[in-house]
């Protein structure tokens, strides 16, 4: 698997961090794409380059990091086809996979500890999408149906 992460200036060495351990744990490729500086970065121009490399195939799934994982991860969703779980408990990162088929998780650094994140990064990556009668939903979500 293929896996995009991207962050802004807030969360530089714990993205490294994050990065480090997917690519030792589950020997997937992981590609990123930013910031890698201390210097102020916008966090919806790093939500939105990593949901678009989720959105064209050139990865596919995409975690983004920011302080709050809030903005980053409001910028992704806003690229069609993306699905992004803003998340800071294990439950939701599960859920989003069974029931929303989740293409990218978010969270924030300055709101959970490093041994939570890589929790949640654990039960988002490992979970599979149920299907079934959620399918009809996601359709829903991928075409901005309501009704
Ligand atoms: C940056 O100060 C902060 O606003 C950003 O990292 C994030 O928390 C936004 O949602």
């Amino acid at each position: 698997m293929r896996i995009g992460i991207g962050n802004d200036h807030v969360a530089v060495e714990y993205k490294q961090t994050i990065k480090q351990y997917i690519e030792k744990e589950y020997g997937y490729e992981v590609i990123d794409f930013g910031t890698n500086s201390s210097e102020r970065f916008d966090y919806p121009i790093a939500g939105k380059v990593v949901a678009n490399a989720v959105a064209s195939g050139e990865v596919e799934r995409g975690i983004v990091i920011c302080g709050t994982g809030v903005g980053i991860g409001i910028a992704a969703n806003k690229v069609n086809g993306i699905r992004c779980v803003i998340c800071s408990e294990p439950y939701s990162a599960r859920m989003s996979r069974q029931h929303n088929d989740a293409n990218m998780l978010s969270f924030g650094a300055r709101v959970i500890g490093l041994e939570l994140a890589k929790m949640l990064v654990d039960v988002w990556l490992t979970t599979e999408y149920e299907g079934g009668r959620h399918a009809k939903r996601v359709q829903m979500l991928n075409e901005g149906t309501t009704s």
